[in-house]
């Protein structure tokens, strides 16, 4: 969640460097920024498919968490959901940690969510600002359920059975919307809402909470 440019490729995935024919090395790979694909990327309309509980230990599934938490804080984003970094795995990673420009914004802890079930508690929504790393430079008013319960694994398998409110619930939706190949555009009411950034700052700011 969130707007900003994406850049860097996908870095390799682990494996055993080459040194140019100086003798085995196998120096584990630093992590990586990934590539955040953009609207348009037929990625970002497919359901990812669950994670099988025993792969979520694998170095695999633990180094992809690893650099998907590098690209979010690299983007600022809020969170980030595997399709946006080409993988149809339903993992998500949010994070929002205290931000001067937005002093108002509440904290949320690192949470890695895979597998997750989302389940409405309340037919309450409320409208608020999103942007998204792959729908950079935009942002638009979105109506979300403000209580939901979110049931998921973390990244040791271990279950994750809360209540979110209010932002927190916001992200949850958006990222679990990416997971089933859904943007927040989706569920906009109004597009006439959609600005760009440097518009949002000039006309909107104050029009509403910023939610990152
Ligand atoms: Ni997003």
């Amino acid at each position: 969640m969130r707007a900003s440019a994406a850049g860097s490729r996908r870095a390799k995935r682990a494996g055993p460097a080459s040194d140019g024919g100086f003798g085995a090395c196998y120096n584990e790979p630093a992590m990586a920024i990934l590539k955040v694909a953009r609207l348009g990327h037929p990625v970002l309309r497919q359901a990812a498919a669950p994670v099988p509980e025993r792969e979520i230990h694998s170095p695999e599934t633990q180094r992809l968490i690893d650099d998907m938490i590098e690209t979010m804080r690299e983007y600022n984003g809020a969170g980030l959901a595997a399709n946006q970094v080409h993988t149809l795995e339903q993992i998500a990673v949010i994070e929002v940690l205290r931000n001067e420009r937005y002093p108002e914004a509440p904290e949320i802890p690192l949470t890695v969510i895979i597998n997750p079930v989302v389940t409405p508690l309340t037919e309450e929504t409320e409208d608020g600002w999103e942007g998204c790393l792959s729908v950079p430079d935009l942002r638009g008013i979105v109506p979300r359920c403000t209580a939901v319960r979110l049931q998921a694994l973390d990244r040791d398998g271990q279950r994750i059975d809360l209540k979110a409110l209010d932002f927190f619930a916001r992200v949850i939706q958006h990222e679990t919307d990416h997971l089933n190949g859904k943007v927040y555009l989706d569920r906009m009411r109004d597009l006439s809402t959609l600005t760009h950034l440097a518009e949002w700052s000039k006309y909107w700011l104050g029009a509403g909470e910023p939610e990152d």
